[in-house]
């Protein structure tokens, strides 16, 4: 019977070692885990369960549990990198994104630069490049430098091309964007600037009335750590307050997701050390794990890390260091991911629930400074602007210097393959949320006051706030706990 039922789970790209067979085998009957097995959606990536996963798999009539599986969690080896290796993996990411580009219709005739260099008269051409360079011309038009790996090429926008100068002036470096217009062979002229995009699709609704929860940078181990304000936050949460209506609210809630910066860390901005109240990071760990501890165990909670975390700062950053965050390890209903992450909630029968992206933030301060319409539009105060943009370029960090990475050379981890239902992020430490096409955008609050470093940047942040997501209505609510 085992054998069958290996194979069953094998069939869905789902895999189980010999001691969470033995946990499945022993917790359920020979039945229930085939039919189980039976309603799991095929999985595009291999799915390794534990033992929480196993039990979030089986709905019981009576109480819904949560369910959870981890789609993309980065957790490559680390090996020495050389400068080859960046080579290739922009030569991987452009590939990647020219394959989103090219399921467009108006792009599927693109060729190579090479071939457009050949072009003698003004001919009609279309052509997937990278952004090398952009200038402003005298004229005022911009002049931008397409790359791709057969040669190079300038492409004119024209100023008096509304659509294609607004998105030109949106582009930063390394993007990889479409085009369509005429080529003499030298300069490629713009008709068409085309970003890769998502795509309009359904706005997914689950059959259940049940909540997803989002929160981040909680920072404790600082001075500016706010205790009361999480601990009114976790009786919350735990239906302990409130009106009848509002406990019953708040028991919708199954899952929990943490987007980075659990603990301050240490030495992470200039004398830190003088607003820590924790000086020690697995004591910081620790207190973290004791407080979410706290939380309700039939709520799955999925925690990435952030830069703040004891974890190397290069994305995609590996799930939490175990010999720092053994505490967290411990949690019996934590989930651990890398940051980035992909991660599909609440797939149950007919149902294939909901895909998160999961993203730390870091690379969000570049496209803040960078990008005019975040920055005129409110900058700091506008995070689900950036998660907009970034979702556009289908990339959560496309320029070289907007955030540190570990350059793979066979894939770019940090393209945005997957369109996401849900996209999560944090860092800012303010919370804005909206919707773009089908996807919700929330950008995560924080559980800090205001940091002498951020008084010195100029960032305001709003702690506190917890943006709770309606899996069955879509509609989302912030709970406020800062009164
Ligand atoms: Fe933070
Ligand atoms: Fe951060």
């Amino acid at each position: 019977m085992s054998a069958d039922i290996v194979s069953a789970f094998m069939q869905k790209n789902v895999f189980l070692n010999p001691s969470a067979l033995g946990y499945l085998m022993k917790s359920r009957k020979a039945g229930e885990i085939m039919q189980a097995a039976s309603s799991l959606e095929r999985k595009n990536a291999p799915v390794f369960l534990d033992n929480t996963m196993i039990d979030a798999l089986f709905v019981s009539s009576g109480e819904l549990k949560p369910v959870v599986s981890v789609i993309k969690s980065y957790n490559e080896e680390p090996k020495k990198r050389e400068v080859g290796h960046f080579v290739s993996y922009m030569r991987a990411r452009y590939d990647q994104l020219r394959d989103i580009l090219m399921n467009r219709m108006d792009l599927q005739s693109a060729i190579s630069i090479k071939r457009a260099t050949e072009k003698k008269t003004m001919e009609k051409t279309v052509l997937v490049g990278m952004v090398f360079n952009k200038e402003e011309t005298k004229n005022g038009n911009f002049c931008l430098t397409l790359e791709d790996p057969s040669g190079h090429m300038k492409a004119i926008v024209r100023k008096d091309n509304k659509h294609a100068f607004e998105a030109a002036n949106e582009l930063t470096m390394d993007e990889v964007i479409g085009v369509t217009g005429r080529c003499n062979g030298e300069v490629f002229f713009v008709n068409e600037l085309l970003l890769p995009d998502i795509p309009v699709a359904e706005f997914k609704k689950g059959p259940d009335d049940v909540c997803a929860a989002f929160i981040s940078d909680l920072h404790v181990g600082s001075k500016m750590f706010l205790k009361d304000k999480f601990l009114k936050f976790v009786s919350w949460i735990n239906g302990e307050t409130g009106a009848e209506e509002q406990k019953k609210e708040a028991k919708k809630i199954k899952y929990l997701f943490i987007a980075g910066d659990l603990v301050d860390g240490i030495g992470i901005y200039p004398e830190q050390d003088n607003e820590l109240e924790i000086k020690d990071i697995v004591e910081q760990y620790h207190e973290c794990a004791k407080y979410l501890s706290m939380i309700r165990q039939d709520i799955s909670i999925i925690i990435c890390g952030g830069n703040h975390d004891a974890i190397r700062i290069s994305e995609p950053q590996p799930v939490l260091e175990k010999t720092y965050a053994a505490a967290i390890y411990a949690l019996p209903n934590a989930t651990l991911v890398s940051n980035p992450a992909l991660i599909n909630i609440h797939a149950v029968k007919g149902f294939p629930g909901f895909n998160v992206v999961m993203y730390h933030g870091y690379s969000f301060d570049y496209y803040i400074s960078n990008v005019e319409s975040i920055r005129h539009n409110g900058g700091y105060d506008r995070g689900d602007l950036v998660m907009k943009h970034l979702l556009q370029k289908r990339h959560l960090c496309p320029t070289h210097t907007s955030s540190l990475y570990i350059p793979d050379e066979k894939h770019d981890p940090l393209v945005i393959e997957k369109v996401p239902d849900i996209f999560i992020t944090g860092h800012i430490h303010k919370t804005a949320i909206s919707a773009y096409k089908s996807t919700t955008l929330i950008s995560g609050s924080c559980w800090q006051s205001k940091t002498t470093f951020q008084e010195k940047v100029g960032h305001n942040p709003e702690p506190a706030r917890v943006p709770v997501v309606n899996l069955k209505t879509r509609e989302v609510k912030v709970v406020k706990f800062m009164a």
